[in-house]
């Protein structure tokens, strides 16, 4: 059983995220677990004035995805940062080369899953886990999120992240705030759950 996790990061918060995913999947007995980022769209003069080039440094190991890798998983989780309260234009980028997997029917009843991140606490978190579920439906994927089996994500004597429809992260308005434990934790188990689910699935 295969399990991507598929992400863009720009500041490091959804890389994180993405490796405690990957690390709950990789709890479900058979599960292969392959970490992967969607390629960069924005010029390098853009990157440069955002600090993006720097901060990349820390996760350019990771290899890049490509569409033809997306049907060769049982289940695919992706992640991705808040951008006006939508996914960003990098997977939005990488999901519209996908149109020919669409066409064949490629990605049809694989697990599909979406953890993300804001700058701020309303921010559009579930704005962007919610509208990001309507490509997965479109390719035929059967959605999960981050059950209320997570009850974490009902805390507040702290300030967090997560919903049901995903985990989320909380990175502040200079990104100042990385992944929580109580953060981390839902990322681990919607990893372990996606890939739980797969495994009924591939039966
Ligand atoms: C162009 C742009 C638009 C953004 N839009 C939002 C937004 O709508 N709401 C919000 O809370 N944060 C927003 N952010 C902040 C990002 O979501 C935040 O930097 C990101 O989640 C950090 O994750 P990363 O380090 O993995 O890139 C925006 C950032 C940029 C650069």
């Amino acid at each position: 059983m295969k399990i991507l996790v598929v992400y863009y990061s720009m500041y490091g918060h959804l890389h994180r995220m993405a490796e405690e995913v990957a690390a709950g999947a990789a709890e479900v007995e058979g599960a292969q677990v392959l970490l992967r980022r969607v390629p960069e769209t924005l010029p390098q003069e853009v990157l440069t004035k955002m600090g993006a080039l720097e901060a990349g440094k820390a996760f350019s190991h990771v290899p890049l995805c490509t569409v033809e890798e997306l049907p060769t998983a049982d289940a695919i989780l992706f992640g991705t940062p808040t951008r006006f309260g939508n996914m960003c234009g990098q997977m939005r980028q990488f999901l519209d080369a996908t149109g020919s997997l669409w066409a064949a029917g490629a990605l049809v009843g694989k697990v599909g899953s979406v953890f993300a991140g804001s700058a701020t606490q309303h921010g559009g978190q579930e704005s962007t886990l919610l509208s990001f579920h309507i490509t997965l439906l479109h390719h035929g994927m059967v959605v999960v999120g981050l059950p209320y089996a997570f009850q974490e994500q009902m805390r507040i004597d702290e300030i967090t992240g997560g919903s049901p429809y995903g985990a989320t992260t909380i990175a502040g308005t200079k990104g100042e705030r990385m992944p929580s434990a109580n953060e981390l934790a839902g990322a681990r188990f919607q990893g372990r759950h996606v890939a739980s689910i797969a495994a009924k699935l591939a039966r």
